[in-house]
């Protein structure tokens, strides 16, 4: 294989540990790339290698803080362009500003469309990402985006610890579908939580729809942000009398006290992935994070061989 046949994958500042996971795991080395910012916050990015002609893969998620991570994806994305790569596709293992897929009320804009419109001004050739918020934020671009999920890892992992009498929890009626589709892959039943949300950020749970009593409860989002819902969650579950509670979310938002409100729920356990890199400083029980380098891995490597992909869908 010629040199210019090979993948090349660059990291954005947002979640090293997870770039340099997915080169070992594909077995390529990290692109080199210089990451500054100037005294009045600029971002300066500079791409340290030859690119002209190459496959490059940028891993950048959106996370906190998402508007600095979002300028930093666009400039590499732009330098990439200018210095010739033949073919950039964005990682965004997390799509930051997905919540705001709709207007919820008059006079808002739709963000993620807005940051779809963003990241394609700098004409990536596809998107892979992770877990959106709402599956239609695929529609708002027009190249081609490849949308994995958390649920294969997940479910290797809940399998293996053989639960009996498990029922899979949606925190609101929203994650409904995702609840029951994870519920096929271990063999779980379904409860809903009817959550109302007076303010953003704000969630107050109504009622458990569905038997929960000396049940094993797993609650699964599709992230963590204040960690509100997911708390309230639980203490209803344990009011209607659920055995143990295990929560589940594929993005670790975990903002402000997020991390000690998850303390207070006392999780049995409390399951996350890497898509955003969970610093030491935010000190949460009974964590277990499992990685997605692999599945990310193995998406760059079919993109890369123009395989098909319908197969890590699953
Ligand atoms: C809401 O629709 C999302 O799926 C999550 O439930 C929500 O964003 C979690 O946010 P928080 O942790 O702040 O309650």
């Amino acid at each position: 294989m010629s040199n210019k046949d090979s993948i090349l994958i660059f990291s954005g500042s947002a979640n090293k540990p997870l770039a340099s996971e997915i080169c070992k795991v594909t077995n390529v080395p990290e692109g080199a790339i210089n990451i500054k910012k100037f005294s009045d916050g600029e971002v300066s990015v500079r791409i340290e290698e030859n690119v002209r002609g190459r496959d490059v893969f940028v891993i950048q998620p959106t996370s906190f803080p998402a508007n600095d991570h979002l300028m930093e994806l666009i400039l590499i994305m732009d330098a990439l362009r200018r210095a010739s790569a033949r073919r950039v596709t964005a990682v965004l293992p997390y799509y930051g500003y997905g919540r705001q897929d709709r207007k919820v009320e008059p006079r808002v804009p739709i963000s993620a469309r807005v940051v779809a419109d963003l990241i394609q001004t700098m004409l990536p050739h596809r998107l892979l990402t992770m877990d959106l918020h709402a599956d239609q934020i695929q529609g708002f671009f027009s190249i081609p985006v490849d949308h994995l999920y958390f649920a294969p890892v997940l479910a290797e992992y809940i399998n293996s610890k053989n639960l009996q009498d498990l029922v899979i929890v949606s925190p609101d009626s929203g994650g409904a579908e995702r609840a029951r589709f994870f519920g096929k892959k271990v063999n779980g039943g379904l409860a809903i939580i009817d959550k109302r949300r007076p303010r953003a950020n704000e969630s107050e749970v109504m009622n458990v729809i569905g038997d929960v009593k000396g049940k094993n409860c797993l609650i699964l989002d599709d992230m963590i942000d204040t960690g509100g819902t997911i708390g309230k969650a639980a203490k209803a579950l344990k009011e209607n009398g659920a055995l143990s509670v295990i929560c589940c979310a594929t993005h670790a938002v975990l903002s402000g006290e997020a991390p000690d409100k998850l303390n207070e729920a006392n999780f049995d356990e409390v399951v996350l992935s890497n898509t955003i890199h969970i610093p030491e400083s935010k000190k949460i029980n009974n964590l277990k994070v499992l990685s997605t380098a692999s599945l990310f891995s193995r998406a760059i490597q079919i993109i890369h061989n123009e395989e098909s992909i319908s197969s890590l869908f699953i």
